[in-house]
């Protein structure tokens, strides 16, 4: 039986978000619109309430992840969003130029450099140099800097991220050795180092997506060497009430009882096509420990309390989804 809302706890004992909050990166990713920015903002709200100071960094266009922490933008710099917690956009210009400056180590030069225009243009014109810079601030702020104990990456969508998240590596296969090829090396070492970097994918529980998510998490986990020990499958529909069975007593409720079993029945197939994920080959062969199944929240989630309500539904010490399947 797969629960609805569950926090997941690890054969270790810990839960989810404890065992994120020791981590350094935590890449949030996922296909396009399936609740990455919402999921990054519930870990980031678990990981400050244990005092860890978080960042949650997004590359996302729109304001939600602002919206979500009771803030009208956001902006390009860290802004405190509440105790321990701060939101930044990740925009290549601003990465490029601050990266830039830290890979320089001074800023006198990155401005003769950024400054100018032809060598600016160039830089923009370097393929993948946006993407690398986007993913260089943000593994500079986690593995470098001290503002920060976690850097929550809201990431691009699945190919874009496997693209971005594949620079270093490439950056090491094509590149001679230079001061590029040093960052990127540094750069791969933090990536692939389960104490310090951990994946968390988001889908949704139907067939295809599940399968899809599967096959994002073998080519980050198995071919980038990324650790991923966590699956949250979002949007999962109520389960079926008793209190709606059909035993004549509610015959007056009519169309309303018919809609409410369509609904259900909605559920019901979440549910069975997660079960039968867990147990497919393709969900076994990524190793994971634990998944979280987060309830649809039918008000939406577009405002701090309830993302707050959704963080405290999940950040919980029951059984994980998985262990329950098994
Ligand atoms: N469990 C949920 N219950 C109800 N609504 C949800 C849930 N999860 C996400 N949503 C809603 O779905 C929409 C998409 O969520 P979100 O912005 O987090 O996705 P995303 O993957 O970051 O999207 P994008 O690809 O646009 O960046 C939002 O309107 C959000 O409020
Ligand atoms: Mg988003």
């Amino acid at each position: 039986m797969v629960p609805d809302g569950r926090a997941a706890r690890s054969e270790s004992g810990q839960s989810v978000l404890d065992r994120l909050a020791d981590k350094q990166l935590v890449i949030v990713s996922g296909k396009g619109g399936v609740g990455r920015t919402t999921m990054a903002t519930v870990i980031g709200l678990g990981l400050a309430a244990r005092g860890r100071r978080t960042l949650i960094a997004t590359t996302g266009h729109d304001d939600r992840l602002a919206w979500m922490l009771g803030q009208p933008t956001l902006t390009d710099i860290a802004r405190p969003v509440g105790d321990n917690l701060w939101a930044q956009r990740l925009v290549p210009q601003t990465c490029l130029r601050e990266y830039g400056t830290m890979v320089l180590r001074s800023a006198r030069i990155a401005t003769a450099v950024f400054d100018n225009k032809i060598i600016r243009r160039l830089l923009h014109a370097i393929p993948g140099m946006d993407d690398f810079a986007v993913v260089g601030k943000a593994w500079h702020e986690a593995a470098r800097g001290t503002d920060f104990d976690t850097i929550i990456f809201d990431g691009p969508a699945t190919g874009h991220l496997m693209y971005t998240l594949g620079l270093p590596q490439a950056i090491l296969d094509t590149i001679a050795a230079g001061p590029l090829t040093k960052e990127a090396q540094l750069m791969q070492a933090t990536l692939s180092d389960p104490s310090k970097t951990e994946a968390v994918l988001v889908g949704l529980p139907e067939r295809w997506p599940l399968t899809e998510l599967a096959e994002l998490g073998e080519a980050l986990g198995h071919r980038m060497g990324i650790a991923l020990r966590t699956i949250v499958v979002n949007g999962i529909w109520p389960a079926p009430s008793t209190a709606f069975a059909d035993d004549g007593s509610h015959a007056g409720l009519g169309d309303t009882l018919e809609h409410l079993r369509e609904l259900e029945a909605v559920g019901a197939s979440h549910r069975a096509e997660l079960a039968s994920f867990i147990a497919s080959d393709k969900a076994q062969a990524l190793g994971l420990s634990e998944m979280l199944a987060v309830p649809w929240r039918w008000k939406g989630i577009s405002d701090r309390a309830a993302v707050e309500a959704l963080w405290s539904s999940l950040d919980r010490d029951d059984a994980s989804v998985l262990a329950d399947a098994s």
